[in-house]
C-alpha cells in the first residue's frame, strides 16, 4: 500500500496525481473532491465528454477492458494511484502492474479484480469468509442452468456472472421461465462468457448499503469506519431511491456491519466500500461489494458531515476521515426518459422550490429512456418526508429533447 506522503501542486512536478477507470456520476464527484485538494486528476472512460471528463485535468478515452491500452496509459500518466470508479475493466492487467510495483490500485488490485465477476466475490464471501448469502450455483449452458435452478428452487435470480445494474437479470418463478431467463442474461453480460450465476431468492424485509471506509487512524494503521446504514429500492436491479439512516435493530445492525468488517479486511487496501445486505428481522445476508463510492450513496451529498465520495478521496490519500451523519436525507434518481443526444432539463428551478431539496445533473453526453441523468437531494427531520421531498424535486424535473 503505497500512500502520497504529502499533496503537491497539480500540473507540476510535485503533483499528486490519480487516475479515475471510470468518469460517470460517482466518479465526477470523487473527482471533485479530489480538486479540493490540489489532487492532478486524469479521467478515463470509454466515450468522450463523460460527466468526469469535464471536471478533470485530463481525459482520456480508451477501451478500459482493453490490458494493453490500460498499461499503456497508466505508463505514459505515471498517476500515483489508480482508482477504478466501474467494473468493467481489464482487472488481471491491473493486477499483474501492481505486482510488477508499477501502479498502485484502488483499494488493491485483487478487490477490482475479484468484485468484477460474480463468481470472484461469492466464493470468498460464502466459501472462505463463512458469510451467510443466498444459495447459488454456477451454470455455463441452459442444460446446466436448468439443473441449477430446480436444485436451487423457484423463485430464483438468474444474473450474468459479469454485469452490473441489473443487466441481464432476471427473477425465475418456474422451470419453465428458464430458457427466458437464460437468453436474456446472455443480452446483458458484459463479456460473452454465457457463465451465469443463480441465486436462491431472499425474502428480505429490506436491503441497506452499509457503506465501509478503511482509512488511517493517527497512528497510521488502517481502520475501519461504518457510516449509518442507506435504505434503497431497486427496480429492475438498478436503484430508484435511498435514504440515511435505515433504521435497524441493534442486533441486525451489529451483524451487518460484522460482515462487512470480515469482506473489507479481507479486501484491504484503502477507501470506501459499499457493502449490499439483504436484512430480515435480525438476520442479515451478504449479497455483493463494490470496493468503491455506491450509487446509493449519493445520498449522503445531502446526509453526511463528508459525503462518500470525500470519504473515498481523503481514505485514498492517507487522510482522516469523518463518517457522521448531518441529517436524515434521502435521494431519487432522475431518468433520461428520452432516447437522445443532448437534453435538456426542464423545471430545475421548481424542483428547488421543494424544502430541503437539491439537484445534481450529471452532464452526460448522450441520454436514454432508463439512463440516470441526475439525482433529486433532500434532507428534513425524518427519512419520510426527506423521500418525498426527493421524488418530488425529482418529479418536476423534465428532460427535453433539443435535436431533431
Ligand atoms: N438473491 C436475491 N434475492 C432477492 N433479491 C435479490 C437477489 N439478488 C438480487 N436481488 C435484488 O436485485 C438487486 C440487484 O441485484 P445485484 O446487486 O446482485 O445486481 P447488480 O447488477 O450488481 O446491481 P448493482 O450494480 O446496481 O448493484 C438487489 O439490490 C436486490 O434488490
Ligand atoms: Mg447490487
Amino acid at each position: 500500500m503505497k500512500i502520497p506522503a504529502r499533496l503537491g501542486t497539480p500540473l507540476s512536478p510535485s503533483a499528486t496525481k490519480v487516475m479515475l477507470l471510470g468518469s460517470g456520476e460517482l466518479g465526477k464527484e470523487v473527482i471533485i473532491a479530489l480538486q479540493r485538494l490540489g489532487v492532478e486528476v486524469i479521467a478515463v472512460d470509454r466515450y468522450p465528454n463523460a460527466p468526469g471528463h469535464q471536471v478533470a485535468h485530463r481525459a482520456h478515452v480508451i477501451d478500459m477492458t482493453d490490458g494493453a491500452a490500460l498499461a499503456a496509459l497508466i505508463e505514459q500518466e505515471q498517476p500515483d494511484l489508480v482508482v477504478p470508479e466501474i467494473e468493467a475493466i481489464a482487472t488481471l492487467t491491473l493486477v499483474e502492474l501492481e505486482q510488477a510495483g508499477r501502479a498502485t490500485v484502488i483499494p488493491t488490485a485483487r478487490a477490482a479484480w475479484l468484485t468484477m465477476n460474480r463468481e470472484g466475490i461469492r466464493r470468498l464471501a460464502a466459501e472462505q469468509l463463512g458469510l451467510a448469502t443466498s444459495p447459488y450455483r454456477f451454470a455455463d449452458s441452459l442444460a446446466e442452468l436448468k439443473t441449477a435452478a430446480a436444485e436451487i428452487g423457484f423463485p430464483c435470480i438468474i444474473k450474468p456472472v459479469m454485469s452490473s445494474s441489473g443487466k441481464g437479470q432476471s427473477k425465475v418463478d418456474g422451470p419453465d421461465q428458464v430458457e427466458a431467463a437464460w437468453k436474456y442474461a446472455a443480452s446483458g453480460s458484459r463479456v460473452d462468457s454465457g457463465r451465469v450465476i443463480v441465486e436462491g431468492f431472499v425474502d428480505f424485509d429490506y436491503e441497506i448499503t452499509q457503506l465501509t471506509v478503511r482509512a488511517l487512524d493517527a497512528d497510521g494503521t488502517p481502520a475501519t469506519y461504518f457510516c449509518e446504514p442507506i435504505g434503497h429500492v431497486q427496480v429492475k436491479g438498478d436503484y430508484v431511491e435511498s435514504w440515511q439512516p435505515h433504521p435497524m435493530p441493534p442486533v441486525a445492525l451489529e451483524r451487518a456491519r460484522e460482515i462487512a468488517r470480515k469482506v473489507t479486511d479481507d479486501l484491504g487496501g484503502l477507501g470506501v466500500f459499499g457493502v449490499e445486505l439483504f436484512v430480515k428481522g435480525d438476520m442479515v445476508w451478504f449479497s455483493e461489494v463494490s470496493p468503491r463510492p455506491h450509487d446509493t450513496g449519493m445520498v449522503t451529498m445531502a446526509s453526511q458531515v463528508q459525503s462518500e465520495f470525500e470519504l473515498h478521496a481523503k481514505a485514498i490519500l492517507g487522510l482522516p476521515v469523518n463518517v457522521g451523519l448531518a441529517s436524515p436525507a434521502a435521494s431519487a434518481v432522475i431518468y433520461g426518459q428520452h432516447d437522445a443526444r443532448a437534453i435538456a432539463f426542464e423545471g430545475v428551478a421548481d424542483a428547488l422550490r421543494v424544502e430541503g431539496a437539491d439537484i445534481r445533473l450529471f452532464g452526460k453526453p448522450e441520454s436514454f429512456a432508463r439512463r440516470r441523468m441526475g439525482v433529486a437531494l433532500a434532507t428534513a427531520d425524518n427519512i419520510e418526508t426527506a423521500r418525498s421531498r426527493a421524488r418530488e424535486a425529482a418529479a418536476r424535473v423534465k428532460p427535453v429533447t433539443t435535436e431533431k
